[in-house]
């Protein structure tokens, strides 16, 4: 009995281990399966995706685009306007790059000009739409966003055709407010923002009855204007400093409000800690003994850039200095006395 027991058991050891390992084997040939045709999938998508964008990019990526009547079997060559070109390269790089054109546009947008003028009156997506309420994208604070943006003056001053997209190219925009490749860089892509409509007339009159106000005149007061405009951006002097959940301050206030106090920036307890430089400032605090370390490895802000060593050394100074001439005073007093 117990003998064939045993034997039993010899048997069933190795037969247990096959089946354990064509089991083994047949999974993972079949996860090995899987994997390629889920990523085939993707690259199915994407180059479903590339393709009906590179219909619309025939002509909207492109300087000029040709149209042909049918009747007439005739091609006919126009330039398109520069407000409806966009940047191939850039629309790839950006933030929204996995988009089809008709993921935001009406799947009616044909592929010949001039397209139907009813389009035109289509309502588009905001950002809220499709970031609002959304768990993934709460560190973004969209909502907190959208109520500075209704409190700033462009929506006061130009109601609601002033959308997140007047600022926020929808074709071209690449989240950069945190990581950014360098300060300099940054100020750059901010202002244009900006300038965009601020040294560009024709946009500013796309808002508004008015022309736009001369900015450099308006500046004048700054010393090195230029200087100036390209180590900070504008919404440093033009929002109200927000709490510090949201990436970016977005209340523009009117231009009585605005900085214009050096201090605000050029002091040890600069402002541009609190905005420009608030991710930087968060990795390293008053490194080296230098106040305000992370503006130093950019810009040299008088004021703001002091060295708490020297500041040190030279109360130090200051003291022995003072120290002296008391010492000086009281001996040539008592000596005097003496004789
Ligand atoms: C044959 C060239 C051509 C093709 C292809 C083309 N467009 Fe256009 N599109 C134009 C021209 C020219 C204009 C500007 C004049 C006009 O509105 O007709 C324009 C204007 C537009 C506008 C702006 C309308 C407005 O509000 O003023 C949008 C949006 C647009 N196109 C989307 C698309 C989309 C999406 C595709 C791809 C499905 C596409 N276009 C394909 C030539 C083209
Ligand atoms: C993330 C959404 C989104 C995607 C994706 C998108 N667009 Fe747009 N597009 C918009 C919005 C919003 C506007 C209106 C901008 C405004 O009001 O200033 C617009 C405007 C336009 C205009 C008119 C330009 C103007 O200043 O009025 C053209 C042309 C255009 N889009 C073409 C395209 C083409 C071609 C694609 C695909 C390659 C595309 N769009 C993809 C959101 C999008
Ligand atoms: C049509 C829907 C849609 C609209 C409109 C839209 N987004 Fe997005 N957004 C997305 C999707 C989807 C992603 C994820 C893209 C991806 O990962 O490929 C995204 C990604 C982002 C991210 C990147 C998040 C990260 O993890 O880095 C930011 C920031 C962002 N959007 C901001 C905006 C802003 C600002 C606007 C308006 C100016 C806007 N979006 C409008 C759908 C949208
Ligand atoms: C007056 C111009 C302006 C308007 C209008 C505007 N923004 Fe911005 N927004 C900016 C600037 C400037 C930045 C900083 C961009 C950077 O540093 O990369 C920014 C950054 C952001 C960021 C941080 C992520 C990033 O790096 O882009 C989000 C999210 C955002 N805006 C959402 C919105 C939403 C939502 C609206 C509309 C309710 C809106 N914005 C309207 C100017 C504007
Ligand atoms: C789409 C065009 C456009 C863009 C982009 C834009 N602005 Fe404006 N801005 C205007 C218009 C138009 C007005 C006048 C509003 C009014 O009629 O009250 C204005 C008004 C202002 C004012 C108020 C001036 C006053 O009289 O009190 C300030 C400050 C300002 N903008 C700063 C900015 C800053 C900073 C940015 C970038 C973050 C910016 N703007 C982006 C068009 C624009
Ligand atoms: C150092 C702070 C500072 C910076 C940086 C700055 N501004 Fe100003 N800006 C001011 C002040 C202060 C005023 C008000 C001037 C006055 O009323 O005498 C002003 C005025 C304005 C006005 C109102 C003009 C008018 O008369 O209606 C606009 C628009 C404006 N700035 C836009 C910008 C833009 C765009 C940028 C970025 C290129 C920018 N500012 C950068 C401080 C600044
Ligand atoms: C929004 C913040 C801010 C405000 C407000 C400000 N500055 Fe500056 N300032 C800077 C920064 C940042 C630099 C560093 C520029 C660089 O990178 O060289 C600077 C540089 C300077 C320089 C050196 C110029 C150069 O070319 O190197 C002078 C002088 C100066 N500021 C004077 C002033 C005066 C005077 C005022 C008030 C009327 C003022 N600043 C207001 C941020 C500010």
């Amino acid at each position: 009995m117990l003998k064939t027991t045993k034997k039993s058991r010899f048997i069933f050891v190795p037969v247990f281990l096959s089946v354990a390992f064509v089991l083994l084997i047949s999974y993972s040939l079949s996860r090995s399966n899987e994997a390629p045709e889920k990523e085939e999938n993707k690259e199915n998508k994407e180059v479903v995706r590339h393709a009906e964008n590179t219909k619309c990019f025939t002509c909207h990526g492109e300087r000029k685009y040709t149209m042909f009547n049918k009747d007439s079997s005739e091609t006919i060559t126009r330039l398109m306007p520069s407000q409806y070109f966009i940047d191939t390269l850039a629309f790839y790089n950006g933030t929204h790059s996995s988009f089809k054109c008709s993921d935001c546009h009406s799947a009616d947008y044909e592929l010949s000009a001039p397209h139907n003028g009813e389009l035109r009156f289509e309502a588009m997506p905001s950002c809220i739409d499709c970031h609002g309420g959304d768990p993934e994208y709460a560190k973004f604070h969209f909502e907190e966003i959208e109520e500075q943006v209704k409190k700033s003056v462009h929506i006061q001053g130009c109601s609601d055709k002033f959308s997140c997209w007047r600022c926020h190219d929808p074709h071209t925009y690449k989240s950069t407010a945190q990581n950014p490749e360098s300060i300099k860089d940054l100020v750059a892509y901010n202002n244009a923002m900006c300038l965009k409509c601020h040294s560009n007339s024709v946009n500013y009159m796309l808002m508004s009855d008015e022309s736009s106000p001369n900015l450099i005149k308006q500046h004048e007061w700054l010393p090195n204007q230029a200087s100036h405009f390209k180590s900070v951006r504008c919404i440093e002097c033009h929002t109200a400093l927000s709490n510090d959940s949201v990436l970016v301050a977005h209340q523009v206030l009117p231009k009585d409000k605005a900085i214009k106090k050096c201090a605000e920036c050029h002091s040890s307890d600069s402002r541009l800690m609190h905005t420009l430089y608030k991710f930087k400032a968060k990795e390293r605090r008053n490194e080296q003994g230098f106040f305000n370390g992370a503006i130093l490895e950019e810009s040299y802000v008088i004021g703001a850039n002091r060295n708490y060593y020297l500041n040190v050394v030279s109360i130090a100074i200051f003291i022995l200095v003072v120290g002296g001439i008391f010492i000086h005073a009281i001996l040539r007093f008592t000596l005097k006395k003496k004789k």
